[in-house]
């Protein structure tokens, strides 16, 4: 069995500042992160994955980074983060963070010194142009907010390149320099303790248009040096990448020997699963758990539900995306950038239980690693008066003190949702701590059930014969055996499983849910019957028949 960390984890995503405050002004910070990681650990998380805490303008959350080797003193100091990885590790939790190398911030000293002197080496650190070049308006990230992916700097005399916001300019990936300055980035934070990165914004880091080179092939190779570094500064290192492509360009990320990046988020499963959520048809998503197989050994998707941006449906076909916009961003003012929906999971979901652990259901057991949003393990709701993806990020809600207990302060970074059905008062951690049918302790349980089925992470999978309302899936590894099954519908669905493999067709299907055994039928198959918006995890032998594998081979 394959022991690589990252295959049988559980990762947890949070911003810094909107997690818990420790000094009272306001905003949240790594002293106060490191008072919740006991919190973290009881739930179940493996990997604490935080958004960018550098030094920055902050005018995109953070992904405008100013000083790549250091902590915005509104969050701490270095010493507070080594304390931070410190108190994960002693914790058995291992850090990530967001490693942004596609853009720096318009006031990072490079681009700095780039305006200011032409003949300065940073110059050659972004790209430029002379000319306004003619698709200036084309290619926008953020359509709707963004006008153009080129600005004139009357400082430089020059047009500068950015894919996404004008205060965040491209580097210059060709730049054999810059290449390097990216590599001293990597191997400072895996020396600070970290154990992986989520790689931003990666096919634009590589995109040949980001880099102007004639005849310019996507960078892969740069993903291939950037692993060999980390494997040899830190071997267990992983990089996850943030590439919303389709699922057949995934070997180009991944390596067709295993040998560029380790990870990336499913994005093509994420939007064909809110698909079949909005619609109950499951056969997109099938398609791309299908076209989602055959990876390389070290290869590993990471499936999630929401996370800090817009819910993005871009590639779904427009009928799919308009079914997906209907059932859960009806509202012009709930969608963004003609492509998603800048909403949270519970609010999405009419805060219905049955239909967000359906949800998280679904999520949990698809073939790979978790990764979870701050906020969603107690259901929290959005704040759309908020601009942009900011409805997504408000502060945690601990308890129902004043600002939900996110800090003592009456100016909290982002207003804390205090009214409504998701106001602090009504969700928060406190309460929910101490009800044992909460959602919060309901995730719990199912994070440890994850855990204890790496068949999940790491087994083969088919999919198994189901009308199409429902998803029916069994993983293999080595003799464990489990099926999972969804029932998308909100009307009772009855259910027949053929064998499942040739050595336990005999054996009864145990619920791991509620132990209740589901004996093989005379005809061969195993019998169920799905509740409205149901749910099964059934294994067999249940979970006590573990089999324990072998040592793992070699990395790429
Ligand atoms: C990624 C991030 C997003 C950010 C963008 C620019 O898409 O997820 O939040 O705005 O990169 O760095
Ligand atoms: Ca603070």
């Amino acid at each position: 069995m394959d022991q690589r960390w990252y295959k049988n984890t559980i990762i947890y995503s949070l911003s810094v500042d909107s997690f818990l405050d420790g000094n009272g002004d306001g905003i949240g910070d790594f002293v106060g992160l490191m008072n919740r990681l006991d919190y973290l650990n009881g739930l179940g998380v493996g990997a604490v994955w935080l958004t960018p805490f550098h030094p920055s303008p902050r005018r995109d959350h953070g992904y405008d980074v100013a000083d790549y080797y250091s902590v915005d003193p509104r969050y701490g100091s270095l010493g507070d983060f080594v304390e931070f990885t410190h108190g994960c590790h002693t914790r058995g939790m291992r850090v990530m963070m967001d490693l942004v190398l596609n853009h720096t911030s318009d006031q990072h000293p490079w681009f700095q010194a780039a305006l200011a002197d032409p003949d300065s080496k940073f110059r050659d650190y972004y790209i430029w142009s002379d000319e306004k070049p003619a698709d200036a308006h084309e290619g926008m990230v953020f359509p709707g907010v963004q006008d153009s992916t080129w600005t004139y700097s009357p400082e430089a005399k020059a047009w500068y390149y950015h894919k996404f916001f004008d205060f965040q300019p491209d580097l210059n990936i060709a730049n054999p320099q810059v290449q390097t300055e990216l590599m001293k980035i990597i191997a400072f934070w895996l020396e600070l303790g970290v154990s992986g990165f989520r790689m931003d914004a990666v096919p634009f880091l590589i995109a040949a248009d980001g880099i102007r080179v004639k005849d310019a092939e996507p960078a892969y190779g740069l993903l291939r040096r950037i692993r060999e570094l980390a494997q040899w500064r830190k071997g267990d290192a992983v990089f996850l990448a943030e590439a919303n492509i389709p699922p057949e360009d995934c070997l180009k990320y991944f390596g067709e020997d295993g040998d560029r990046l380790h990870m990336m988020f499913n994005f093509p499963v994420n939007q064909t699963l809110f698909y079949a959520l909005a619609s109950a048809d499951t056969r997109p998503l099938r398609a791309m758990l299908e076209a989602s197989r055959d990876l390389p050994p070290t290869a590993q998707w990471a499936h999630f539900l929401r996370n800090h941006d817009e819910l993005d449906i871009g590639r779904l076909p427009d009928d799919q995306r308009q079914a997906v916009f209907d059932a859960f961003g009806p509202d012009k003012d709930m969608q963004l950038y003609g492509r998603g929906i800048r909403r949270r999971l519970a609010p999405m979901l009419g805060g219905d239980r049955r239909r967000l652990e359906l949800a998280y259901s679904l999520m949990l057991t698809m073939p790979g690693t978790p990764v979870i949003r701050y906020g969603d393990e107690i259901g929290m709701g959005d704040d759309l008066s908020l601009p942009e993806r900011d409805a997504a990020r408000t502060p945690m809600q601990w308890s129902g003190a004043r600002n939900g207990g996110f800090t003592s302060s009456t100016d909290p970074v982002r207003p804390v949702i205090d009214d409504g059905p998701y106001g602090y008062r009504t969700v928060n951690v406190a309460m929910q701590r101490t009800d044992s049918g909460s959602l919060l302790n309901w995730t719990e349980r199912m994070l440890r059930t994850r855990k204890e089925l790496p068949e999940l992470g790491q087994g083969s999978y088919t999919i198994l014969p189901a009308p199409d309302h429902v998803l029916a899936m069994c993983y293999v590894l080595e003799a464990n055996v489990s099926v999972f099954v969804h029932n998308l519908l909100d009307q009772r669905a009855e259910l027949r499983i053929p064998v499942l493999a040739q050595d336990c067709s005999d054996r009864p299907l145990v619920c791991i849910q509620t132990n209740e055994i589901i004996p093989r039928h005379a005809d061969g198959w195993y019998h169920l019957v799905l509740q409205p918006s149901g749910y099964r995890w059934l294994r067999i032998g249940g979970l006590e028949d573990m089999i324990v594998g072998e040592e793992p081979e070699a990395d790429a």
